[in-house]
Formats: structure tokens, sequence, C-alpha cells
């Protein structure tokens, strides 16, 4: 397993693997890796010759008042877990060469930018979109890996490969979690024993709001209601929003169907948390 941080020596390699006809996978992670970011790169194993896993935090997705500085960066850990999977190629650039001095330039997919988590994350989903479109402009992959843990990011992404004619294949794979059901996310490290147990709570409302329509409920605003009431019965617990809406728009529903996307996230003490259900 190589580890490339400069941007020109990632692009020639990648450039040299597409020359001999080579299908490259991409993986991008901020680091700090778990069994949901593996289960992306196991993934791109099968499915590629080769694998790049890109390991970068992003300062242009964090807000001013948010963890970019305590975010976890266990390196070595990750290295170790990237060279158990067969991974070829770690990508970690310097932040002063991914954003030098003078930096202009941006990517923004309108209106589903601003739904969600972007109402507590103003220009969240903008630096998401624009390391994403660098990264896939450096390596050129094939497919793309990410994680429906993030829907909103997978559906943006989705949307910008689309709109923008990005010549990159967007996979997106299933929520990985804990035996206890809480979703893997680098951020459950900031919680404390007893909230990680607080937390199930995110995973228990969607599971009641699945019994729900299991039952015949069709009402959206009703399930809201009903794991509104769950969640509030945890004092650690603090709603930002709960919202079931079109998994393709982001846009409310007024009546359960397919395709739609129960979405909530909500702060376990300090630490916001994320979750959701699809229903394919
Ligand atoms: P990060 O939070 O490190 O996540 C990297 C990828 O792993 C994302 O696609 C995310 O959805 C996926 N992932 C995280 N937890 C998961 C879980 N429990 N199950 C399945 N997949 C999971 O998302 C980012 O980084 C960044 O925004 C990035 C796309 C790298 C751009 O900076």
């Amino acid at each position: 397993m190589r580890i490339i941080r400069d941007i020109e020596e990632m692009a020639e390699v990648a450039k040299r693997y597409r020359r001999k006809g080579k299908s490259i996978g991409l993986v991008p992670t901020m680091g700090a890796l778990h069994q949901g970011h593996l289960s992306l790169v196991r993934r791109a194993r099968r499915e590629n010759v080769f694998v790049v896993v890109s390991i970068f935090v992003n300062p242009a997705q964090f807000g001013p008042k948010e963890d970019l500085r305590s975010y976890p960066k266990p390196f070595k850990n990750d290295l170790a877990l990237c060279r158990k999977e067969g991974v070829d190629i770690i990508f970690h650039p310097e932040a002063k060469q991914i954003f030098p001095e003078g930096y202009k330039t941006y990517i923004e997919v309108q209106e589903l930018s601003d739904l969600l988590c972007a109402k507590s994350r103003p220009g969240h989903f903008k630096g998401v979109a624009t390391i994403v479109t660098k990264l896939f402009n450096i390596v050129q992959p094939d497919i793309a890996y990410f994680g429906q843990k993030d829907a909103q990011q997978g559906v943006i992404i989705k949307k910008m490969v689309k709109d923008l004619n990005i010549p990159v294949k967007i996979k997106i794979m299933p929520i990985v979690r804990g035996k206890d059901g809480l979703a893997m996310s680098s951020r459950n490290t900031y919680l404390s024993a007893q909230g990680k147990n607080d937390a199930l709570v995110l995973y228990q409302s969607l599971n009641l709001a699945k019994d729900l329509i299991k039952k015949g409920e069709r009402d959206p605003h009703k399930i809201i209601n009903s794991m509104r009431g769950l969640i509030q019965n945890n004092k650690a617990a603090r709603i930002e929003y709960i919202a079931i809406v079109d998994s393709d728009n982001l846009k409310p529903i007024e009546r359960i169907k397919n395709h739609c996307l129960i979405a909530l996230a909500v702060q376990i003490g300090k630490t916001r948390l994320i979750d959701n259900y699809l229903i394919t």
C-alpha cells in the first residue's frame, strides 16, 4: 500500500492505471475509519483492480463553531485497517495544497444543499461538493463509493455528477450499525458510555416509524410526532429535525410511499448525530 500526499503524484499514478485500462474505485473519507467506511472499501476492492481511499479532514465543510480541530485523526490505525483490506493507495493530501491561499472556486448544488442538515450547517454541502469534485478530478475514478448514513450527501453528489456530466459511477452502500443498532460514525468517539446508550434513541425512533408504517400508518406528520415523543422522553437528546421526504429531491411528502426517506438529526449532549431509514 502506497501513501501519496502530493496531488500531481496521485493524478499521475491514477493516469498510469487508467492507461492500462484498469478500473479505479475511490472511497472518499475523513479518516477515523470504522466498519461503515470499511464496508465501502470492501465493495470497492471487489469491484475494481485499483482501490484508492482518500483521507482528508476537509476544512471547507466545517462551520466556524464545529469540530474541525477536535475531529479524531487516528491515522496509523486507519492505515493498518486499509492495509488489511488490500487498499492500493491512501491519498492523504495537505489542506494547504488542496485549498492554497487565494483559492476561489466552489461547487454548489442548489436547493438540495439548503434543506435538512444544511439548516444547522450552512455551507456544509458546498464544502462537500467542492472537495468531492476535486477528488474526482484528481483520481478520475470509474466508481466512487459513499454511505447511505449521509443520505443528503449522497443525493447531492449524485445530482452534481449528473448535472456536471462527471464521468463517474456513484454507488451508495447501506448503513452499517453496531450490534445495538447505533449507526457507526467517527463522531461516536465523542460519546461517553451513557451517551452511546442515549444515542440509541435515534435508531429506536426509526424502528418506531417502521412499525407504524407496517401497521398501515401513511401520514408523515403522525409518524414524525410519534418519533418526536419517543426522543423527547430522553433528557439527553435535543432534536434538530425529523423529516420525511422524497428520497430523490428531499422535499417533504404528504403521504408515505416508496422512495421516501425518514431522516433525523439529534444532539446527544454536545454531539450531533444523524440517522435515516430509506423506504425503497
Ligand atoms: P466520512 O464521514 O469520513 O464518511 C466517509 C464515507 O463513509 C461517507 O460516504 C459516509 O456516508 C460513509 N459512512 C460513514 N458512516 C457509515 C456507516 N455507518 N455505514 C455506511 N457508510 C458510512 O462523508 C464524509 O466523510 C465526507 O463528507 C467526504 C465525503 C469524505 C467529503 O469530505
